[in-house]
């Protein structure tokens, strides 16, 4: 049994801006039923703070700075979070990153240092908790800084780095440096410095003992100056400490036979009550309510990464065939004013709901018959794997994690009954176009798409395998002074 602190910037379902929140609620849970001591650490957000059920653990003082730890359990699972309250940093709307108007928060280097630094403290078990946690793992730029101050400590625990997203990657202007007080030791080319800038994801790709990723393709594509984002060198450097974990899935949370917020549950030998979701889903969206026509559904932040420009350039095309499109989504301001205009110019067939919203996300997932996911690039993505589970076959291009997880609906994978969903290779809107013209043609098919769902919603996507492959990294490394 090892002693795990899990330290993430966002966790389902206290806190969600994203996957990461997916991966550090049910990751732990399902390491927790292996066995593992593990608590989750993250900053006491206000909209965590709200919540009832929060116990006071202990105090610390950090950078001549009065921080108190609180504790609270995740829902529905006996894995303990502590939520590091500083409300001069934390206790603010917006989401952990950007402010109420989409701004990065101005602060966002030192509230993201101050979190490491009280990760290091508890790490130390300086805390006086009586809990010495024998692996930290850290997750992403805004835990960067974790592994790379660990380096600096006698008699530590091991560190594991996980990269769910090389995109963003907490640079900052030199002087930051000095108003963090950063060690000068890490201060250096190979360490913490990227042209002349202050990396958090430096601080633990250079000094974590372990490095994974969210899937094995992308795991190699960060090795390529495609996919790099400028760290290709250091990442091909490190390759043999590097190595790709596929997410999982909560299947407690994502299950179409059990799910609370949908019209009817179904289960893969049931699918005639899918059909009851995709009709109160177009009645919802005020589209018209016709099982003949294929429902495509998004669920994304409205990104860049997310090829939601390949979408907007081929939906004119695209509607010409019988066709509905639901999105769900926020981010880009540019993004989502295009798409309003569209769903303006094409009442009958575009539904768009900008905004964050749970139970919408579900309810397209069950309702919609095709999920368009034509990601740049996709560390591992979870959105193909809930939409294979609720039997809505995702439409991906071969990136990432959804070349991993999708397998594409070409007839020797027709004829050998493993294909899930519909696979394209280039960015670009006319590839896209042409694959969703195929899932017309299949979905005009019922006995084969029938076949497909089937297929679809038996595949394995549950987190026990993946954290088999966690504990088994866990057990490998050991502290490298
Ligand atoms: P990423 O982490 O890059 O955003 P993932 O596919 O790993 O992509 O995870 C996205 C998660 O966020 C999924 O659980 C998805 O359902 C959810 N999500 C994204 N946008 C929204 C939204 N607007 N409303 C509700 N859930 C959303
Ligand atoms: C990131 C990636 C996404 C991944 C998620 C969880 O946000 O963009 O592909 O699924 O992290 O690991």
């Amino acid at each position: 049994m090892k002693k795990i602190l899990f330290v993430a910037s966002e966790a389902h379902p206290l806190i969600k801006t994203g996957g990461l929140a997916d991966v550090a609620g049910s990751l732990p849970k399902a390491l927790a039923e292996l066995g593992q001591d593990i608590r989750i650490l993250l900053p006491n957000y206000q909209a965590i703070s709200s919540r009832g059920d929060i116990r006071y653990l202990c105090s610390l003082r950090v950078d001549n700075r009065n921080i108190n730890l609180l504790e609270t359990r995740i829902a529905g699972t006996d894995v303990l979070a502590w939520l590091i309250d500083y409300p001069a940093f934390f206790n603010y709307p917006g989401n952990p990153y950007l402010d109420a108007n989409g701004e990065a928060w101005p602060n966002n280097d030192e509230r993201f240092a101050l979190f490491c630094k009280v990760a290091v403290e508890v790490a130390m078990n300086r805390i006086k908790q009586d809990w010495q946690p024998d692996i930290v793992h850290c997750n992403d730029w805004q835990t960067g800084l974790v592994p790379a101050l660990l380096s600096l400590e006698d008699n530590r625990p091991a560190s594991v780095f996980t990269l769910h997203n090389l995109a963003y990657q907490g640079v900052f202007p030199p002087e930051s440096v000095g108003t963090l007080n950063i060690p000068s030791q890490l201060w250096q080319p190979e360490g913490l410095e990227f042209h002349q800038m202050l990396s958090f994801m430096k601080g633990g790709l250079v000094y974590a003992d372990a490095l994974t990723t969210v899937s094995p393709t992308y795991a190699q594509e960060i090795q390529t100056e495609t996919y790099g984002c400028g760290l290709e060198g250091l990442l091909s450097y490190r390759h043999d400490k590097l190595i790709g974990i596929l997410n999982g899935i909560d299947n407690d949370d994502w299950n179409p036979t059990t799910d609370d917020y949908l019209a009817a549950n179904y289960s893969a030998d049931q699918l005639a009550a899918q059909k009851t979701n995709k009709a109160a889903l177009q009645q919802q969206m005020g589209l018209p309510v016709d099982d003949s026509i294929p429902v495509f559904g998004l669920i994304s932040r409205l990104v860049e990464q997310k090829g939601i420009d390949l979408v907007i350039d081929c939906l004119p095309a695209a509607l010409t065939m019988p066709m509905q499109f639901i999105l769900l989504g926020a981010g880009d301001k540019s993004f989502e004013s295009q798409l309003q205009n569209l769903a303006q110019q094409y009442p009958d067939k575009i539904a768009i709901t900008l905004g964050y919203n749970e139970a919408l996300a579900h309810q397209i997932e069950a309702g919609a018959d095709v999920f368009l996911m034509p990601s740049r690039f996709e560390p591992c993505g979870l959105n193909q794997m809930y939409s294979q589970r609720y039997g809505t076959l995702p439409i991906v291009r071969k990136t990432g994690g959804l070349a991993d997880t999708v397998v594409d609906a070409i007839p020797q994978n027709l004829a050998n009954q493993t294909a899930t969903g519909l696979v394209f290779s280039e960015a670009s809107s006319g590839a896209l176009l042409e694959t969703i013209k195929r899932a017309i043609t299949l979905y005009s098919l019922p006995n084969v798409w029938e076949n497909m769902q089937q297929q679809a919603m038996q595949k394995d996507f549950s987190w026990q395998r993946s954290a088999t492959q966690y504990l088994e990294v866990y057990g490998q490394i050991s502290p490298n002074p």
